[in-house]
């Protein structure tokens, strides 16, 4: 039974009351009432200090792999009812990771900024955010943390499993192996299409662990969802249970008081880095939730993925990094398996307060056991140190290279050489971002060959405002037809959670704004050493900085004005691309008042 009391003995004053009830000024009151009466609410429900328990809804036509949403919401609202509350939906600014141009993840920070006006603006005492394609997680789950209301994650989960020509077929991974067999002639257009288009079944964002599945792990890792969420796929008659227990929920966490800054602590994101290793998480998660932890105030940085993360081993067995897809993993125990297998072992925080007001320690106590097929035993992993290696040199400060995805292949070529088991040397080629690479790759003139490193620039948070998914990028297809299928890559990008490249990526800070990638030249020798965490372009000192002398910003002009801005104050991937200014405002529901 929840108390309702607070600390007079008399029933809490929730945030809704200073619109719906405000003391002093009945006449502004009804003003405020009115326009939410005349779609059937009652004055006595308004009046009923009842929570108002807001449902930021992100699915749209515009966005598929969110658009189940509209029906979940349904059961969001049959749960909030059947504890107590008054649901109202709202839409937040739509992201389709698929369809957007230039990119995205421009609009994180968009979606960010409207929710927290929502949030903030309105009268609602929690909120349910509903998440799914890769950046509708972090923009919700920031947008929460600004405001620090009670929040609550409802994932939509992954599109049912993916199946062509007798295999499955998961989704983006698909797409790269497509592009390989396009490339060495082997399948036709229409087959590329039909390989691809197979990926994608149902409903449901994508099934394989890309930055969609991986961010929503993260999302239940740091104890923001209900236990099991994230991994129930967007069709499985469970989703739509989760739905309606989420809205019951949330009711509770009102009169609880249970808000982000509760449950977001140091050891909630410890959690998160070492479940990311252990699902073979997106490259995208780091900059994502190190974002999340600085709107709720919490030191987090590139340095503690590797720290916390590198050591902890492979556990999932799921594309990119393995052969499964959401549909087993959801089988095999999702993320409460994961974290259990990881609690037995000391690793991450079992003490972790989450949203179900218990310890992550309970919630995961009654888990399925690792099954040592889709999920792997810690002691019997897929690898044995999946995290992040975290480099830095005179190319950058900081970027990050996914373990979990280097092959057998990649690391006999590059890494496990006699004297020089950890590192590489190559030539680089430079690209000036993905036309220039599209449009030059297979030019006959251009040096490729088996030693090159493939660089792209201008590809960042500035440069191509919000940061394109082009890092990884195929060798030419004549190198390909020869049966070299994939070259080192580094960029100022990021790429896809679902490519099994093991590129060097979120280059910080980027060629637009001076960073040492700027300063290279297609030509130079370049050496990365994974064992030290160097990266860097082997010319003389001198000459670097002959060359920063000389460098000129060139940013492309904006072609929206939420472009511009974003240029304008967007920071760098290793500290999250957050809207700089922005992570100022904090807990603004307590620090700032009534609006
Ligand atoms: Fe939306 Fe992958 S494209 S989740
Ligand atoms: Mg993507």
């Amino acid at each position: 039974m929840v108390d309702k009391k607070g600390a007079n003995g008399k029933e809490r004053r929730l945030r809704s009351r200073d619109w719906f009830d405000a003391p002093g000024d009945p006449t502004m009151a009804a003003l405020y009432l009115e326009r939410y009466l005349n779609f059937g609410l009652t004055l006595a429900e308004l009046h009923s200090n009842r929570p108002i328990i807001g449902i930021a809804q992100t699915g749209s036509d515009l966005s598929p792999c969110n658009r189940h949403h509209l029906q979940l919401a349904e059961r969001v609202r049959d749960g909030i009812r059947d504890a107590g509350g008054i649901p109202i939906e709202f839409p937040v600014h739509p992201i389709q990771e698929t369809g957007k141009r230039p990119t995205a993840a421009l609009d994180r920070n968009l979606a960010y900024l409207s929710l927290v006006e929502s949030l903030y603006g309105y009268f609602f005492d929690g909120v349910v955010l509903t998440t799914g394609c890769d950046k509708t997680t972090p923009a919700m789950i920031m947008g929460a943390c600004t405001v620090n209301i009670p929040s609550i994650v409802l994932s939509g989960g992954p599109m049912l499993d993916g199946h062509y020509a007798g295999g499955l077929a998961g989704s983006g991974t698909v797409v790269w192996y497509a592009r390989q067999e396009l490339a060495a002639g082997r399948i036709d257009l229409k087959q590329f299409l039909e390989m691809v288009a197979s990926s994608a079944p149902s409903v449901g964002h994508c099934n394989t662990m890309g930055t969609a599945l991986s961010m929503n792990s993260m999302a239940e890792a740091l104890g923001l969802s209900l236990t099991g969420c994230a991994a129930i796929p967007g069709p499985y008659r469970e989703r739509g249970q989760m739905a309606y227990e989420t809205g019951k929920r949330i009711v509770d966490m009102v009169w609880e008081d249970l808000k982000p800054s509760d449950i977001l602590t140091r050891k909630a994101f410890e959690n998160a880095i070492v479940a990311a290793s252990a699902l073979g998480a997106s490259t995208n998660c780091p900059p994502h939730v190190n974002a999340i932890a600085r709107h709720i105030g919490v030191k987090l940085d590139n340095a503690d993925w590797d720290k916390v993360g590198y050591d902890i081993p492979l556990l999932v067995n799921c594309m990119p990094a393995g052969k499964y897809l959401g549909e087993a993993f959801h089988r095999a125990g999702g993320v409460p398996t994961v974290m259990a297998e990881l609690l037995k072992k000391k690793k991450g925080h079992g003490d972790a307060l989450t949203v179900t007001g218990k310890t992550m320690a309970e919630n995961v106590a009654t888990a399925k056991p690792a099954d040592g097929d889709v999920i792997k035993s810690y002691d019997k992993p897929m690898l044995g140190q999946a995290g992040f290696a975290v480099l830095s040199g005179n190319l950058f400060d900081s970027a990050i290279m996914k373990t979990s995805v280097i092959s057998d292949e990649f690391r006999k070529k590059y890494l496990e050489r006699p004297g020089d088991r950890d590192a590489f040397e190559g030539t680089a080629i430079v690209f000036e971002g993905p036309e220039d690479y599209h449009h030059r790759i297979n030019d006959p003139a251009l040096p490729i060959d088996e030693n090159s490193i493939l660089f792209i620039r201008n590809v960042g948070p500035v440069g191509y405002p919000g940061a394109a998914e082009v890092v990884n990028m195929l060798p030419p297809d004549r190198l390909v037809k020869g049966g070299v299928l994939l070259l080192p890559c580094v960029g100022d990008g990021r790429q896809s959670g679902t490519s099994a490249s093991p590129s060097i990526l979120n280059a910080s800070p980027e060629a637009a704004v001076g960073g040492g990638l700027a300063l290279l030249k297609t030509g130079d020798k370049v050496r990365v050493d994974i064992g030290k965490r160097r990266a860097d372009i082997l010319i003389p000192e001198k000459e670097l900085a002959e060359r920063k002398a000389a460098w000129k910003p060139h940013v492309k002009e904006s072609q929206t004005p939420w472009q511009e801005l974003q240029r304008k104050f967007v920071g760098q991937l290793a500290s999250g691309a957050c809207l700089d200014f922005a992570v100022n405002y904090q807990r603004i529901v307590e620090t700032k008042g009534v609006p």
